[in-house]
């Protein structure tokens, strides 16, 4: 049996005044990938922004585990479980990678972070001899690692990615990608967006495209992947993935 972890209906939001997204449906089930995609501008990030707290809320609703979020404060989602790595400064150059950590417990200790941190670099193997050192000199695929494992500080069950793999040459994307599976099968749902569409496809359980604000496809990634439509408009080409 599935369980719905995030329930965004018909949700509209934007800044100021002004609607950007518009009646959005998106959905998230417990240990599940879910990938937005579209072009630049189509509102993707404040999608997440919506989710996460950092924007006007006009209409619709938002749940999270069964409990309305609409309009929740970000500093009360971390505790009940939400969290998220921002598209860009989401490390703190200055400071090491332990201390990056660290900073994911601050908003929502969790129960054991000693044990929490262990987990996290037994994902993560690449920072276990990197702790001490500060997070601006890692390489970008590096950085993104201390991003999503001081995300996963807190124990959340779901995590908000904005373009994880954004600047990332194809081999770390890879590399990314694969943690991310691990981060889901070990019981953390993800909604990311994603630029590297057919590589996030290939990943996602299921995935949504969004045009102008609006929801315009949505599918398992291998339906998204096979559909003439959005491989033409979307995937760069009407070639077989
Ligand atoms: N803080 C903001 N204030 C006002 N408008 C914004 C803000 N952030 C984004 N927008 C506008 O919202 C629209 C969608 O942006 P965004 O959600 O960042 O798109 P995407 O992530 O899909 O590229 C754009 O037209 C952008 O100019
Ligand atoms: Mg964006």
């Amino acid at each position: 049996m599935t369980e719905l972890v995030l329930d965004v209906r018909a949700v509209s939001a934007g800044y100021g005044k002004m609607p950007i997204i518009k009646d959005i449906s998106v959905h998230v089930d417990h240990q599940q990938i879910v990938t937005i995609i579209g072009p630049n501008g189509a509102g993707k990030s404040t999608l997440l922004k919506a989710v996460f707290g950092l924007n006007q809320h006009f209409s619709g609703e938002i749940t999270f585990v069964g409990m309305s979020i609409f309009n929740a404060r970000t500093a009360d989602l971390v505790p009940l479980g939400i969290s998220a790595v921002p598209q860009t400064h989401n490390v703190f150059s200055s400071l090491s990678v332990d201390e990056n950590l660290d900073v994911g417990t601050f908003a929502a200790p969790p129960r054991d972070a000693e044990a929490t941190k262990a987990h996290i670099l037994e994902l993560f193997p690449d920072l276990k001899d990197k702790l001490k050192q500060q997070a601006g000199q890692l390489s970008g695929g590096q950085r993104q690692m201390v991003a999503v494992g001081r995300a996963l500080m807190s124990d959340p069950k779901l995590i908000l990615l904005d373009e994880p793999t954004a600047g990332l040459s194809p081999a770390y994307l890879e590399v990314i990608f694969d943690l991310l599976l691990q981060v889901r099968d070990s019981g953390v749902s993800i909604l990311m967006v994603e630029q590297n569409a057919k590589q996030a496809l290939q990943i996602a359980d299921y995935a949504y495209v969004l045009v102008n604000g609006e929801n315009a496809y949505e599918g398992t990634g291998a339906e998204l992947l096979a559909d003439d439509e959005v491989r033409r408009s979307f995937l760069g080409g009407g070639g077989a993935p």
